[in-house]
């Protein structure tokens, strides 16, 4: 009862999460294209910086940005910031359901000596740890450096995932610094953003001098939310791709993800402002891609001439105790006891259907068994290795 309560949470909590998640970078992806797009050209009316004009959904809209703020304050103001407080809120909940739960199993790494608490503790320092480097850096004067604040947000995201890699599961590296970098992107919009548009309109309503620095404050960090954003999101789905994760070389892809989409932000930003070297960093993203996919192939096992075809007795028998503990109609593991993502291997014909999936989690990556639970040794990782290649023949 527990395991299926625990699910529902699961599901819902991640429902809620990516709906908000969607709302919230949907409004900062319209934005960020609409400062980009507005219409700066030829004469506007007073105190207009940029119009724009839009159809969508059945409707002619017209926009303007104002200079610096309207005559008087309008009545409704929509605000943009529940969403980012929800991402935050159902995001936290679900790294507390799935990986501070069960951290044994989910965030620890098998092996090691650390305590499920100091695991733990170890994920929330990341989180706080990351957001004070973010913003200590952003408040100095290099945060008129943009280039090199980004290879120093590189720098922290490369020496946190070489360090959470020594103790956390290989999702939960990945996870992890997910989260750390979505905790920068929601704080950056409750401790700049928010208070900087309270002074705007502060001042609008004391129609007082605005200093340029409020609107750049604001300006910088949600430009940097928007480089942000595509790091996440890529980081988050990352998790369902074993040939991401679960490489011995794990730190190296999280850097690679991180330079890539950046890239690729970098990209539209600039080709959506109309300046030079968009197709470079285009360019560099591409190569980068073909890069990591050349690297990532994973490597055939060494078949041996002459080897003793393997029995499907051999076979069957690693499948029971190693797999089927859990991926099973009736499991006998503690904590599984239903066949996680409804993958049983209890028949010869379940376990034949499913060689491709079976070679990509415990040959090509050693995703499985999870956590190494039942001990699969590498003599056993070999044997079916052989097997599953003698199937492809
Ligand atoms: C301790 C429990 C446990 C053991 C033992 C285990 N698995 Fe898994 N397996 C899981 C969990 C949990 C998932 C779902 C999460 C994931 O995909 O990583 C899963 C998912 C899978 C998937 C993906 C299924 C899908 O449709 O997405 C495959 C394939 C798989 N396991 C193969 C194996 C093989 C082969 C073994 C034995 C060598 C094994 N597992 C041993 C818990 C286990």
């Amino acid at each position: 009862m527990e395991a299926y309560i625990m699910d529902w949470l699961n599901a819902m909590l991640r429902f809620a999460h990516f709906v908000t998640g969607v709302a919230w970078i949907g409004a900062s992806f319209y934005f960020n294209w609409l400062e980009n797009n507005l219409n700066r050209q030829g004469q506007q009316k007073e105190g207009i910086s940029g119009h724009l004009w839009a159809v969508h959904g059945g409707g002619f809209y017209y926009l303007e940005k104002f200079k610096s703020y309207p005559n008087k304050l309008p009545k409704h103001l929509h605000w943009f910031k529940w969403e980012a407080y929800f991402t935050l809120i159902t995001g936290f909940a679900l790294l507390c359901v799935v990986y501070y739960y069960n951290a044994n199993s989910y965030l620890l790494k098998s092996g090691t000596d650390i305590s499920a608490t100091t695991g733990i503790l170890l994920s929330l320092a990341g989180l706080v740890v990351g957001w004070l480097i973010y913003d200590n850096v952003t408040k100095s004067a290099l945060v008129k450096k943009q280039a090199i604040v980004a290879l120093i947000m590189l720098v922290v995201v490369a020496v946190s995932a070489f360090f959470y890699q020594q103790f956390f599961a290989p999702r939960a590296v990945f996870i992890q610094i997910g989260a750390m970098i979505g905790v920068i992107m929601v704080f950056n919009v409750f401790f700049v953003i928010m208070p900087s548009q309270r002074e705007l309109v502060k001042a609008c309503v004391e129609k007082s001098e605005l200093g340029e620095e409020i609107g750049f404050r604001g300006y910088i960090r949600s430009r940097n939310n928007n480089y942000f954003t595509l790091p996440v999101l890529f980081i988050m789905i990352s998790n369902h791709y074993p040939i991401f994760y679960a490489g011995e070389n794990a730190p190296i892809v999280l850097i690679a993800i991180f330079i890539i989409t950046v890239l690729i932000r970098h990209y539209f930003n600039l080709e959506g402002e109309g300046k030079r070297g968009a197709k470079t960093a285009l360019g560099a993203a591409v190569v980068l891609i073909a890069i990591a996919f050349y690297l990532l192939i994973p490597s055939k096992p060494k078949v041996i001439e002459g080897a003793k075809p393997i029995a499907y007795s051999q076979i069957a028998l690693i499948m029971e105790n190693r797999c089927s503990t859990c991926h099973s109609a009736n499991p006998s593991d503690d904590q599984f006891t239903v066949a996680p993502s409804g993958f049983m291997l209890d028949t010869k014909e379940q376990i034949i259907n499913a060689k491709d999936i079976i070679y990509t989690r415990t040959i090509a990556s050693n995703s499985m068994p999870f956590g190494n639970k039942t001990h699969m040794t590498q003599e056993e990782r070999d044997v079916l290795a052989l097997w599953l290649i003698s199937l492809k023949k």
